[in-house]
């Protein structure tokens, strides 16, 4: 293709107007006469679903490795892991002649009961954006474009196609907007998909504040905007709010509707021609990639399993695990062991190239041990007893019961959110019951976020997180039930103790059109930690075979400039005596700051490879944004003067190291001073305190005349006026005193207020 401008000059009207609204399900309009091929773009996020007939939404689709899903591959907290298997996906991608994946996905986990948790990463933005930015990194470096989605606050599925966020500027900042900007200015995805959802009444598909002033001005995204699968509602509308290309086609009256538009000058040609530019990039840059090379299935169908692994997560083991190779009999319990359920329902369901069978895979490490299967629960929700006898008597002819348990897809998929947290019926009758039979029972989950265990895990002796796993899943199980491979994943989400304890849970899921996310900052363990709530497993949490010690913290300055950033180190030592991976976190604990802020929030973390008695020293660097939080008075990331605490652990409960360091803020920040402030505003605000100070004596020495002398003032009305009079506006306390003034308390107020923006900031 010759250069875009060009392409750009050539091009009518219609043409522009066709390009920005896709020819097809899958596919952007051709314009053959100036040689623009198709964009084709597939789901995502976790494998290629690339249907056969590509003029089908629906349309089986080509084979292809089913990766675990998000749950899983953010529970690995391995970077260099995710961008192998971006590279992977990209490999397929290209293979399949597609040139950008719809993924991945990185809303924030705000309430477990999401029906599409398991296709998001973390209720942690810093986690969520460092596995997001990988992943693209991945891809985007074998020449296939990501489509970071869904942009943003579509964290239920509960009427996402219309329910309005109505989130403060803050929490959007902090949390929600957090994980997509370290994606995407990190990872540089081609493409980000907005979400169906309203953002304070407005469609994210039309949202300028979200599309162009955060998203293409604030953090330079350079890509397009493609609509999620049809969340367009006006196209010219959404061309003005900053969504380049809608998605799917075709839809001629949207296309006429843009050349009206232009026409009648109601949207600027300008307007058209910057998304026609955005989208004529991508197209020329899917282009340049050589397609159609086969992939090997083996190979990925390997790394596939190895992702598994380093996603599962051992909740609870007291010593059970890993299994002895001297068994002579195993009891394997659950339809999951010959059904497994490796994915989530919905547009990410991928056709996979091989399954691993978790009952076959053990067979083949077990060895001579017999393998006993009983089906344990059915596929639906009817209560089966006989299922349970069954199982029990299974299992008390065995040494150990292996219990692989399923969320069913009725319970959690894409387009329902859940309505609780627990497993079904059957499946807690089964597990307590088998784990009363036989002293020795292990509980292997697939699900795709947090559940709550308590009525059943007091039964069982050990229980292994395998999340939805992917196609290679089965065999991943069984390396970590046997010990081949030492589990080492840790939960990317807390969880509860019941569902009433989750930090949405009194404003979920809305009401009367709108969600309202009244939680604010405090999601996840930041609810939790802050609030001192006790939980089931907390963030960052996940069991070894091994243990590790950790010694010799150190930080590179004990006072530092926020611009500087602060380096960290540590040591971490295998102290077991296998083989083992930790993962270390580090959170940082602001001390003291003029607006509330979580108590702890992850800032840093690394996974190092240990073997037995290996120490090795992990390095970190805390930027400025790790001791930032947004101001909503400066509309900026601020810091503050003062001690923070860097806690290092292996989870956000489990802080093996702590140091103190002193911040020193550089930033210049304008006074917020106003004619509303307190009179504590105006004190602790160091230009304010300087011009008021001298008259805030006079006050208080006059305030305590007026009360009848100095020792009675307080006692007259029973109240201690002082600490009343903090909190008042200065206006207000002048309003008492106007008598004696020299002038009105308006005119007063406004004339210190002049002084202070007159000081040098
Ligand atoms: C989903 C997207 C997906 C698209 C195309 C939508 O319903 O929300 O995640 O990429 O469909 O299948």
């Amino acid at each position: 293709m010759s250069d875009i401008e060009s392409i750009i000059r050539q091009m009518t009207l219609e043409e522009k107007a066709a390009l920005c609204t896709g020819e097809g399900p899958w596919a952007t309009t051709p314009i053959s006469r100036l040689s623009v091929p198709p964009l084709v773009m597939s789901d995502g996020p976790h494998g290629v679903r690339h249907p056969i007939d590509i003029d089908k939404i629906g349309s089986l689709s080509h084979s292809a490795t089913c990766f675990p899903t998000a749950s899983s591959l953010a529970c690995t907290w391995d970077v260099a892991l995710m961008h192998e298997m971006g590279q992977a996906l990209a490999e397929e991608a290209n293979a399949l002649d597609v040139g950008v994946l719809l993924g991945p996905g990185n809303n924030m986990k705000r309430t477990p009961l999401c029906g599409r948790n398991f296709e998001y990463f973390s209720e942690d933005p810093y986690l969520g954006g460092e596995i997001a930015a990988s992943l693209i990194e991945g891809m985007q470096s074998r020449g296939v474009g990501a489509s970071l989605k869904h942009f943003a606050f579509n964290n239920q599925e509960y009427q996402r196609f219309s329910i309005s966020a109505e989130v403060d500027e803050r929490s959007m900042r902090e949390i929600y907007l957090a994980g997509f900007e370290k994606a995407i200015k990190k990872g540089k995805p081609w493409t980000v998909m907005c979400a169906y959802n309203k953002l304070h009444g407005t469609y994210c598909s039309e949202h300028y504040w979200l599309l162009v002033d955060i998203l293409k001005e604030e953090w330079g995204f350079e890509g397009l905007v493609v609509s999620d699968w049809g969340a367009v509602h006006d196209r010219v509308a959404a061309l003005k709010g900053g969504l380049d290309l809608e998605m799917p086609g075709p839809k001629e009256s949207r296309v006429q509707a843009v050349i009206r538009a232009v026409r009648d000058g109601t949207l600027s040609g300008t307007v058209l021609d910057e998304a026609v530019r955005r989208i004529l990039k991508v197209v020329c840059k899917a282009a340049e990639t050589p397609k159609g090379e086969a992939f090997d299935q083996q190979t990925h169908h390997i790394l596939a399993r190895k992702i598994a692994v380093e996603g599962m997560v051992l909740l609870k083991n007291n010593g059970i695990l890993p299994l002895k190779r001297e068994l002579k009999h195993i009891a394997v319990i659950g339809r999951a062991a010959k059904s497994p359920h490796y994915q989530g329902g919905g547009s990410s369901h991928i056709n996979p190239t091989m399954v691993a069978i978790p009952f076959e895979e053990l067979q083949r490490q077990a060895g001579d041990t017999q393998l006993t299967y009983a089906e344990g629960y059915p596929s639906d929700d009817q209560f089966r007893q006989e299922l349970i006898d069954q199982a029990v008597s299974v299992a008390s002819g065995a040494e150990v019961a292996l219990l692989y348990i399923a969320l069913p897809t009725y319970k959690e998929s894409e387009g329902y959110d859940r309505t609780d947290l627990d497993l079904t019926e059957q499946q807690i009758a089964l597990i307590k019951a088998v784990g009363d039979a036989q002293p020795n029972t292990v509980v292997i989950l697939n699900n795709g976020s947090a559940i709550v265990v308590g009525e059943w895990i007091q039964h069982v002796n050990a229980v292994l997180e395998a999340w939805m796993m992917g196609q290679a899943g089965g065999g991943a199980i069984a390396d970590v039930l046997f010990g081949k491979v030492n589990p080492s994943g840790k939960l990317a989400e807390t969880f509860p103790v019941k569902l009433s304890d989750t930090p949405a849970y009194l404003h979920y899921p809305g009401e009367n059109g709108k969600v309202t996310y009244g939680e604010g900052l405090f999601i996840g363990y930041r609810y939790y930690d802050t609030k001192q709530l006790p939980v089931q497993f907390p963030f960052g949490y996940g069991g070894s075979y091994t243990t590790f010690a950790y010694s010799n913290a150190t930080v590179s300055a004990n006072t530092f400039k926020d611009a500087d950033g602060l380096t960290v180190t540590v040591d971490v030592t295998n102290t077991g005596s296998v083989a083992g991976k930790e993962v270390v976190q580090v959170y940082v604990h602001d001390h003291k700051s003029a607006l509330i802020r979580p108590y702890k929030e992850l800032k840093g973390f690394a996974k190092v490879d240990l073997q037995p008695g290996e120490t090795k020293t992990v390095t970190l660097v805390l930027d400025f944004r790790a001791f930032a939080y947004y101001h909503p008075g400066y509309r900026q990331w601020i810091t503050e003067d003062g001690e923070f605490d860097i806690l290092i652990g292996a989870s956000s409960a489990d802080i093996r190291c702590k140091q103190t360091v002193v911040l020193q803020s550089t930033q210049q920040l304008p006074s917020l001073l106003n004619q509303e402030s307190t009179i504590r505003e105006w004190l602790d605000d160091p230009r304010g305190k300087a011009i008021f100070a001298p008259m805030f004596e006079r006050m208080v020495a006059g305030m305590s005349q007026s009360m009848g002398g100095e020792t009675d003032a307080d006692e007259m009305i029973g109240i201690d006026i002082m600490t009343m009079v903090m909190d008042m506006p200065l206006l207000n306390v002048l309003n008492f005193q106007e008598a004696a003034l020299p002038a009105t308390p308006e005119q007063i107020v406004s004339s210190l207020l002049q002084q202070v923006h007159q000081l040098p900031e």
